[in-house]
């Protein structure tokens, strides 16, 4: 094991930066508008049985490489699986480009919740919500500033160290998040015309799910596991070696849902008891929708959601950024505050491209959830279902009584339906 590579300090630490990984703005603020936008309870079901079916089978291939190994993505398929470790080069690089763009969106929540404190939106109506949207994302300095500011704090938590840093932050931060989340979600039950949101989010509407809405559950289900890059894996190399992989994972993904649940029921109430919103607004929804919905509620309901969306952000901004610091150190024998400071440049240098430039932006996005991260994912499943020996994965499962019984599921799952599946969708992506 290469010197400094660090460990997380309880079974709690781990879960909790994993579940910090998982729990993202993909939660907040695209999970809301798609179960809006696909069909209500109709698309949560699909989504949910992606997440057990294709998610979860991934998300234990990856994090068995990570653990076994106990490297960085290029350094676990090499030792596994040589002739595929050029997928550990695409992870690296993926996480890369993910943590440059991720960062822009970062820095709008970080913006907002600077203007939630000062009140610079106190009053606001639709046109002057996506008027301060607009202006934060055309003012150059602006954006740049609170990019480069988010991107520093990302950073700073991942110099100080697997153990304190990733695992401390998280430790502290995730609870916390989820009692915020909770106050928001009381709050906005609790506003009138909250049952016309609960039954836009709710209502099963079946006629709904065609072939986007299951793309997009499909999608959704990796993105918000952080699967395919080297997130999990690189995560569970840092795990206790005598480790229940098996019950973390399933906490993981556990946690995952309802947040992402809690995440609607903040949002959807919110937005149908101010008449006039748009549900179906998209990725404006969190940014330009909820300020006005928030102002209305007053006191320090937006503060709170804010900073909410500002702590999701960072537990999964530094996964992505620890995957490349886990590289240079195992690989390129760095020092983990010389890796660190590499990476925050490069990804100021991307970032800041990405912040001014929306196509590159889209671009990035593109490349790596549609491409990188359903290849990623293949090639994981791959190597786990395929090339090392059955004994590896059974013995992860074994350690826990129902992971041992559930193992030849997950082993059918594992070997034939995400190979074919995944495939499927790689194909069907690149056309
Ligand atoms: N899962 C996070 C979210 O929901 C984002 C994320 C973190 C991610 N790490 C990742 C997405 C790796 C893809 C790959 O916001």
């Amino acid at each position: 094991m290469a010197v400094g590579r660090g460990s997380f300090s309880s079974r709690f630490a781990a879960i909790m930066a994993l579940a910090g990984s998982a729990i993202g703005l993909g939660n907040i603020w695209r999970f809301p508008y798609m179960v809006g936008q696909h069909g209500g309870a109709a698309f949560i079901l699909l989504y949910v049985f992606f997440c057990v079916f294709l998610s979860l089978p991934v998300f234990f291939a990856e994090g068995i490489l990570g653990k076994t190994s106990r490297l960085n993505p290029l350094g676990a398929l090499r030792a596994k699986a040589p002739k595929w470790s050029w997928a550990g080069y695409m992870g690296i690089l993926a996480a890369f480009v993910i943590t440059s763009y991720y960062s822009v969106v970062g820095g709008w929540s970080l913006d907002y919740f600077i203007r939630s404190i000062s009140r610079g939106f106190h009053g606001m109506t639709m046109e002057e919500s996506a008027a301060v949207f607009h202006s934060i994302t055309a003012t150059s300095w602006e954006v740049l500033a609170v990019f480069v500011g988010f991107l520093g704090l990302t950073a700073l938590i991942v110099l100080a160290g697997v153990e304190k840093g990733i695992g401390g932050f998280s430790k502290v931060m995730m609870p916390l998040l989820f009692v915020m989340m909770l106050l928001i979600v009381v709050r906005s039950l609790s506003l009138p015309g909250a049952g016309e949101g609960l039954n836009y989010l709710l209502k099963p509407d079946f006629s709904k799910i065609d072939g986007p809405a299951i793309a997009s559950a499909l999608g959704q289900s990796f993105f918000s596991l952080s699967l395919g890059v080297g997130c999990v894996l690189t995560y569970c190399s840092y795990m206790p070696e005598d480790e229940n992989l098996f019950a973390t994972g399933m906490w993981t993904a556990l946690f995952d849902t309802i947040f992402a649940l809690l995440a609607g029921f903040a949002v959807m109430p919110a937005v149908f008891s101010v008449s006039g919103l748009e549900p179906g607004a998209g990725p404006s929804l969190v940014f330009e929708t909820l300020p006005v919905v928030f102002t209305k509620m007053g006191g320090i309901v937006p503060v709170v959601f804010f900073l909410a969306v500002l702590v999701a952000a960072l537990t999964s901004s530094i996964s992505m950024f620890e995957v490349v610091v886990a590289w240079l150190i195992d690989e390129k024998g760095m020092r983990r505050g010389r890796a660190v400071l590499l990476v925050f440049l490069a990804a100021l240098a991307l970032g800041a491209v990405c912040a001014l430039a929306p196509k590159v932006f889209s671009a990035c996005d593109f490349a790596t959830s549609n491409i990188f991260m359903t290849l990623g994912a293949l090639v994981f499943v791959i190597v786990i279902g395929w090339v090392v020996p059955k004994s590896e994965p059974f013995k992860e499962f074994s350690s826990s009584p129902s992971g041992a019984r559930l193992f030849p599921v997950f082993w059918f799952l594992l070997k034939w339906i995400c190979p074919i599946a995944i495939a499927a969708i790689a194909v069907t992506n690149l056309l």
